[in-house]
C-alpha cells in the first residue's frame, strides 16, 4: 500500500548549489528559499556549516540562514548541515532550529568528504546531537553511498544499516539514505531498504536519490512501495556532491511531484509554482532546467 501523503525535503539551496563553480549571490540563495516557500515546500535545507575552504559556495552560510529565518514562513523547517561542533555552534548562533549530521557507509567516501573514518565521524556527531538536543534543536541524519561509492564500488546493505541504526540511537529523528552517485536501480534500493528497515522503522527513513543514471524516479517509486514517505529532492534537478565527481543532482522536485500527483499522493506543493522556480533558478545559473517535467510544463 502506498502512503497517502509524502513529505518532500527540498535540497536546492544546499545540495543543489554546493557544487556550483561560480559563486551564487546570497541574494539569489535567499530568493530561492522564498520562492520554494511560496510553492508550498515545508522543509527546505538552506545551507551547510562546513569549512569554506572545502566548499566555498556555502561560505555565506550564516548570512543566508539569518536572512531566511528573519522572515521564516510559518510551519516551514530550515535544516542545515553541521559536520561537527564548530559547525553546530555557528548554525545555532545564526538561529538554526534543525540541523543534520552526515555520515557514510563507505570508508573512502567518508575520508574524502569529511576527512575522517566512519567511526570517527560518528564520534564527532555524538556531541553535535547532544548539544542540539540540549538546545531543543532537531537533528536529521544522513548516510551517503547507500548503494555505491565513487571510490569503492558496491556498498553492502549491512554497512548502511549499521550507520543508520547508530544515527537513530544518537537521537536523529529521521535518517536520509543517500544514493550519492545515483547508481542505484530499484532492485538494489529495495535490498538496501530491507536491510535498513530491520534496524530502523521505515517511518523514520527518507530516500535521497541522485539522478545520475536517470533512475531516481524509479527508485522513489520502489521506496514508496516499501512504505518510505519522505524524499529529498532538488528543484530543477540542481546539484551534485563536490566529493563525487560526475554525480548529478538530486532527483528533481518537480519530477517527484509529478509522480506523486499521478499516484494521488498528497504533497501540498503547487507544481506550476515549483516549475516557475526551476525556470527562475536555472536562468540565474545560465542554463535550461535539467528536469523533464520542468521542460514539458514550460513548453506548454
Ligand atoms: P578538517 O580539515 O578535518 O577539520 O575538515 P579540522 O577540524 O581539522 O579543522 C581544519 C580547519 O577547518 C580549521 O580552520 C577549522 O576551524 C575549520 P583553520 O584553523 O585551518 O583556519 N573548520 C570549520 N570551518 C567552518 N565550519 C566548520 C568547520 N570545521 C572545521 N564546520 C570538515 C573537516 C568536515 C570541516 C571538512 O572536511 C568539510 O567541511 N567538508 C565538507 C563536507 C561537505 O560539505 N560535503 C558536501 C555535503 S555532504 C553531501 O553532499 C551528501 C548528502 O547530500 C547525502 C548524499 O547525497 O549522499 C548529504
Ligand atoms: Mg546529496
Amino acid at each position: 500500500k502506498l502512503p497517502a501523503a509524502v513529505r518532500i525535503v527540498e535540497m536546492g539551496p544546499r545540495d543543489g548549489l554546493q557544487n556550483e563553480k561560480q559563486l551564487v549571490s546570497t541574494d539569489t540563495k535567499v530568493e530561492l528559499v522564498r520562492r520554494l516557500e511560496r510553492a508550498g515546500l515545508k522543509a527546505i535545507e538552506t545551507t551547510s556549516f562546513v569549512s569554506p575552504k572545502w566548499v566555498p559556495q556555502m561560505g555565506d552560510n550564516s548570512e543566508v540562514l539569518t536572512r531566511v529565518l528573519a522572515a521564516a514562513a510559518p510551519g516551514v523547517a530550515y535544516p542545515v548541515l553541521t559536520p561537527n561542533l564548530k559547525g553546530f555552534e555557528a548554525a545555532l548562533a545564526a538561529g538554526a532550529r534543525e540541523v543534520a549530521v552526515f555520515g557514510a557507509a563507505s570508508e573512502s567516501f567518508s575520508q574524502k568528504n569529511i576527512n575522517c573514518s566512519i567511526a570517527e565521524s560518528l564520534e564527532r556527531f555524538r556531541p553535535v546531537t547532544e548539544a542540539a538536543h540540549a538546545a531543543g534543536v532537531k537533528v536529521r541524519g544522513y548516510v551517503s553511498c547507500v548503494v555505491g561509492c565513487p571510490y569503492e564500488g558496491a556498498v553492502a546493505p549491512q554497512a548502511v544499516a549499521d550507520v543508520a541504526a547508530t544515527l537513530m540511537e544518537m537521537g536523529c529523528y529521521e535518517v536520509s539514505l543517500g544514493d550519492t552517485i545515483g547508481v542505484g536501480t530499484p532492485a538494489g534500493i529495495v535490498r538496501m531498504l530491507e536491510a535498513v528497515a530491520k534496524r530502523v522503522p521505515v517511518e523514520k527513513l527518507a530516500g535521497h536519490y541522485h539522478d545520475t543514471y536517470g533512475m531516481a524516479v524509479a527508485n522513489v517509486f520502489a521506496s514508496l512501495q516499501m512504505g518510505v514517505a519522505v524524499f529529498d529532492a532538488s528543484v530543477g534537478g540542481l546539484g551534485g556532491c563536490p566529493y563525487a565527481a560526475g554525480a548529478s543532482g538530486n532527483v528533481a522536485t518537480e519530477d517527484v511531484v509529478w509522480l506523486l500527483n499521478g499516484l494521488g499522493i498528497e504533497t501540498g506543493i503547487d507544481l506550476d509554482a515549483l516549475v516557475d522556480t526551476a525556470a527562475w533558478i536555472s536562468a540565474q545559473l545560465d542554463r535550461e532546467p535539467a528536469s523533464r517535467v520542468a521542460r514539458a510544463v514550460l513548453a506548454k
